[in-house]
């Protein structure tokens, strides 16, 4: 019993894992599918960060809720999902045509009636329904730069026990480098390196990172 951590993540432990939990099914691929056909890039969460979206989501029993990012809709579904029935999810866009295909998708899905699209720059898209907080869940998913300027708003406008999720939170390797290949990258590794400091040492919350293949950092709101 001393395997390292790695050993004990075994490429068949993963197969093991991946076919006893099945986190893509039947509707998810399809968007997955669709996304892709479409044109749209393939950059969707990954299978798994979409199966803990919807159980912290279900966790949380948050019924209002923010996506900064919306791509084709894949993560969406997984919010709606863990929300219920009940659940309205503001679905932030900033390319026209990326909402078209996730509207398409989400209605096909059968949670259109819960998502509203905001199209264009999020940070104009937030000010606009600052009035319909406070939020139980904002994720954010979108420009990388602007990490830290949407986490502010989001510690501003959750309620106590309302969460903040980030995806990409390992900054694609760049976290921690102080070699960068160009200034793209140096922009986004401290961006992400800013957003996880700053949520990470806010005392209004306790946050943890996941080492999942992206990463994804997850704050809750303990006080105001
Ligand atoms: C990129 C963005 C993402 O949100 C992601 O999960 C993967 C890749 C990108 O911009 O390349
Ligand atoms: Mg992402």
């Amino acid at each position: 019993m001393n395997k390292s951590y790695a050993a004990q993540l075994s490429p068949e432990t993963q197969k093991w894992i991946e076919e006893t939990f099945c986190p893509e099914d039947q509707q998810l691929a399809e968007i997955r599918q669709k996304t892709e056909a479409a044109g749209l890039p393939a950059i969707q969460v990954g299978t798994f960060d979409a199966r803990h979206l919807e159980v912290f989501v279900k966790m949380l029993g948050a019924k209002k809720s923010i996506e900064i990012g919306s791509l084709g809709g894949y993560s969406a579904l997984c919010i709606c999902r863990g929300m219920g029935p009940a659940g309205k999810l503001y679905c932030l866009e900033l390319e026209a045509d990326y909402a078209q295909v996730a509207q398409n998708n989400l209605e096909h899905a059968g949670v259109g009636e819960q998502v509203e699209f905001l199209i264009g720059p999020a940070s104009d898209s937030l000010q606009k329904i600052s009035s319909q907080g406070p939020f139980d869940l904002v994720f954010i998913d979108a420009d990388k730069v602007n990490y830290p300027k949407y986490l502010e708003w989001s510690m501003n406008h959750l309620r106590v026990g309302g969460a903040v999720i980030g995806d990409n939170t390992f900054g694609f390797g760049y976290l921690g480098q102080t070699q960068f290949e160009d200034d793209e990258q140096r922009e986004v590794g401290e961006a992400i390196g800013q957003f996880n400091r700053v949520l990470a040492q806010d005392p209004r919350f306790k946050t943890t990172i996941l080492p999942t293949s992206e990463g994804m950092t997850l704050g809750i709101k303990i006080h105001d």
